[in-house]
């Protein structure tokens, strides 16, 4: 284990991290396959270093077929070949930690690929078969077994069963996946699943890896005792249980899990971190959090909030409080690989339906793009600002909106093109990086670009806003590195103004203090050194949609 280099510190260095999320395949090109690589991901340290994040967190680098951009595994202990190699991951976690950037990678316990190994074997055996037990084959309805086993949908389209054929080439049994039918779910009812995951945790944190963010973490335990199958039509948080029994999510003994996870993470010193991604009802996180469990999770309130002070202010408070009372550290996050860019959003009305919208043939003209970037930044800043860990998406830096314009031919998204005319895709975030305002795939890489880019990203290229002043990319490196200087114990207190549905104030023990104009009308300044604001002050006052930082 010696070659490989780890990061000392303090247990608690993950409570108030800024995390930077890298879609590998999106970041940086090396080798010209139009792919970004792990080789990109390397050239490009002294850029993280430079913006000043403490961690990075890398979506799935594995082996894959890419049906759903790489969550859907089929090797969990190697990398896409691709994207590079086991050494080349070696040589990336040491350079970040020269640079004491951690790291996070992305587990996918959920499921796996159809081309996993484990599912292969599964179809060459028989029914019944170990080889069967590890994910989750039932038999069909009907006479001849044709009907699926229950009325379950899946998230990326009408079914959440796909029928096999048998070895003897006769239609045979059913699958489950709550996903798309390249994705398997496992049966963690099966211990030798629970075995292999505790392996593959093992293995990336033998290898200095810091972290894991969990996939679908609330979705492993399903409910299938005595013949039992989940019937379910709709995935809402409305329809989800919130007391630990419903049929397929946030059941309670997933705990039981993420418990064997955490005796594996405390093994390291310091002990390696986890946050789960987990759509539970807000109340429901805790368990989740726990010093016992995966020990953080991620909150999307915010995420889906208007931009409107008083709904701010409540998710704040909420998150603040309830991650404090089971002794986390709350999340921040505005954009990530599954959503719309927060430019973008919140360029729209509040109350816009996403879905709706993106699937209206005039969805540009209902953008108001300035608008939009100068909430995303006076946004970022404020969140920056709060106790607690922010998570920031590769391009937010940039102040990057949605590419609009991906013809459909080439969309990659299964939730695009398995529900025609009902979901929006995931695509346009996906979209490669642009570095440089010229050359070919703007930067990215010497080979094109996996997925179309706008002739605009040459306006937003990095080159075009490193060392610009006012630019998103220098606010962002600004905001960073104040925010490690000021950042300090994990309170603040709220200061009430007379335009209270407009504002929001709040200053932290030291006096770091952040205010928000949510509202048209100018607010005056408050007393103390401004030290950063998000849009130039007007008349020596805070315009609409700016948030500004002072110190004592
Ligand atoms: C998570 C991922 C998403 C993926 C899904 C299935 O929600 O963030 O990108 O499609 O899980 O793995």
């Amino acid at each position: 284990m010696s070659e490989y280099t780890f990061l000392t510190g303090p247990a608690d260095w993950w409570r108030q991290a800024v995390v930077y999320q890298i879609y590998p395949r999106s970041f940086a090109d090396e080798n010209g396959d139009g792919i970004g690589d792990l080789k990109g991901i390397i050239s490009r340290i002294p850029y993280l270093k430079k913006l000043g994040v403490d961690a990075v967190w890398l979506s799935p680098f594995y082996p894959s077929a890419l049906a759903d951009g790489g969550y859907d595994v089929a090797d969990y202990r190697d990398v896409d070949p691709r994207i590079g190699t086991l050494t080349e991951f070696d040589e990336m976690v040491n350079e970040l930690h020269r640079n004491e950037i951690r790291i996070f990678v992305d587990i996918v316990p959920n499921h796996s690929s159809d081309l996993h190994p484990w599912f292969q074997a599964a179809l060459k055996a028989a029914p019944g078969s170990t080889e069967r037990e590890r994910y989750i084959f039932r038999d069909g309805k009907g006479e001849h077994g044709e009907i699926r086993p229950s009325e379950l949908v899946s998230h990326f389209g009408p079914t959440g069963w796909t029928r096999i054929t048998e070895p003897d080439g006769k239609p045979g049994q059913w699958y489950m996946h709550l996903f798309a039918k390249e994705q398997p779910d496992f049966n963690w009812d099966n211990p030798e699943v629970r075995e292999d995951f505790l392996k593959t945790l093992r293995f990336w944190s033998d290898r200095g890896v810091d972290g894991y963010r969990v996939d679908v973490a609330h979705a492993l335990v399903k409910n299938l005792k005595g013949g039992h199958l989940p019937n379910r039509l709709a995935f809402d948080l409305e329809v989800m249980k919130n007391d630990g029994t419903d049929d397929l999510f946030d059941r309670d003994e997933v705990h039981e899990i993420y418990a064997e996870w955490r005796k594996v993470f405390n093994q390291y010193d310091p002990p390696r971190v986890a946050v789960a991604e987990a759509w539970v009802h807000a109340n429901r996180r805790a368990a989740y959090a726990s010093e016992k469990g995966l020990g953080q999770a991620f909150s999307f309130d915010l995420l889906g909030a208007p931009w409107r002070a008083k709904k701010f202010k409540e998710i704040i408070d909420y998150n603040l409080k309830s991650a404090k009372s089971y002794g986390s550290s709350t999340t921040w996050v505005f954009s990530n690989h599954d959503v719309i860019r927060h430019a973008t959003r919140f360029g729209l009305p509040n109350g816009t339906n996403l879905t709706e919208w993106f699937l209206s043939p005039d969805r540009e003209s209902k953008i108001n793009f300035k608008q939009g970037l100068e909430r995303a930044r006076a946004a970022t800043m404020l969140i920056l600002a709060l106790p607690g860990s922010t998570y920031l998406y590769q391009g937010e830096e940039l102040g990057l909106h949605e590419p609009l314009n991906i013809p459909s031919e080439r969309m990659q998204d299964p939730q695009w093109f398995r529900n025609p005319g009902k979901a929006l895709s995931r695509d346009g975030c996906r979209v490669p990086l642009p570095w440089s305002a010229s050359g070919t795939s703007f930067g990215f890489g010497p080979g094109g670009s996996h997925l179309p880019q706008p002739s605009w990203f040459a306006d937003v290229a990095v080159d075009k806003q490193d060392g610009v002043e006012g630019s998103t990319l220098e606010l962002y490196r600004q905001a960073l590195s104040l925010r490690r200087k000021l950042q300090t114990v994990e309170e603040l207190r709220w200061v009430n103004h007379i335009f209270n549905n407009k504002v929001v104030h709040f200053v932290r023990p030291n006096g770091w203090q952040s205010i928000t104009n949510f509202g048209e009308k100018l607010v005056k300044l408050p007393a103390g050194n401004v030290v950063l604001t998000s849009q130039p002050l007007v008349d020596g006052k805070i315009g609409p949609n700016t948030t500004v930082w002072l110190t004592k």
